[in-house]
């Protein structure tokens, strides 16, 4: 899948294959289904291709661990040149790009940017994430968000950016950890911080739990989407760096 070019990676012709297409004008919106790519048992895939939208301090933070366990990256910035120092840093398996391009460039999306934005960029990038596994670590806030927020927040995320993110395979995480956590508590001796995950996918959940492992924590399954209000912001479990097990006792999880 990589191929050397000037110490980045580049999409080569078994990508395409593989679910993406070209276009004159760059990767089109070829869906990729990754049914099966993520068995109950046997060998997960060790290299995955990850687009990350909305490059700030978690998408930032959470990206550059996962390129450290050997995944491709791309992160993105309506700004894409503002991403050098995070390539930079992150190192020879990231690249930046538009947020179309994460978008066409990932069997797994992040997505994290500030929720007020969610909806624009679940309609935005439709096409070219329907089918995927689509990671949504926002939290919404009143203050930053407005009403929106207020309104996910009493529904729970899960079920709110479900409506945003429509025909993808959702899964609620790393929304619950502060990305200095993220940078100074990834892969820590002894019990690691627990990441709390919900979704109503398994092989989604699966694939993230892989992710959340791959990026230093242990993760914590709470249940399906309509689950993850209860690590949503104000939760009694948000931004504590509890470990796997005291995420469990608090959530009476088994
Ligand atoms: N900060 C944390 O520790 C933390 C931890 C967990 C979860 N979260 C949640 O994760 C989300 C992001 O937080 P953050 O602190 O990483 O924010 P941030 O540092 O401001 O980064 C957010 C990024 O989203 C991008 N963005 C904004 N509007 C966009 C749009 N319409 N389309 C595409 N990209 C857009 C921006 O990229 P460009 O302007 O470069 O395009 C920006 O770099 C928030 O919902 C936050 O509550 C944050």
């Amino acid at each position: 899948m990589r191929s050397a070019e000037n110490g980045k990676f580049r999409l080569t012709r078994r990508d395409f294959v593989r679910g993406a297409a070209t276009t004159a004008g760059g990767l089109a919106l070829a869906p990729l289904f990754l049914s099966g790519r993520f068995p109950a048992s046997g060998a997960f895939p060790q290299t995955l291709r990850i687009g990350i939208i909305g490059s700030g301090r978690i998408g930032g933070a959470v990206g550059t661990q996962w390129a450290r366990a050997g995944h491709e990256i791309l992160f993105s910035s309506r700004h894409p040149e503002a991403l050098a120092e995070l390539v930079e840093g992150a190192g020879p398996s990231t690249r930046a790009g538009l947020p179309a391009e994460a978008a066409a460039f990932g069997e797994i999306v992040l997505v994290a940017v500030p929720y007020a934005a969610l909806p624009q960029v679940g309609q935005d990038h439709a096409p070219a994430m329907r089918g995927k596994i689509v990671i949504d670590c926002g939290n919404p806030y009143p203050d930053r968000d407005g009403p929106m927020a207020a309104e996910a927040l009493a529904m729970g995320t899960g079920v709110a950016s479900a409506q945003y993110l429509a025909d993808v395979r959702l899964v609620r995480a790393f929304n619950a950890i502060n990305y200095r956590s993220v940078e100074s508590e990834a892969h820590r001796a002894g019990e690691k911080v627990g990441i709390p995950l919900a979704g109503d996918d398994d092989e989604a959940i699966r694939a993230v739990s892989q992710l959340v492992t791959d990026a230093g924590f242990d993760p914590v399954v709470v249940g399906p989407l309509s689950r993850a209000r209860e690590f949503d912001q104000g939760s009694a479990v948000y931004v504590t760096d509890m470990t796997a097990a005291q995420l469990r006792e608090e959530l009476g999880l088994a």
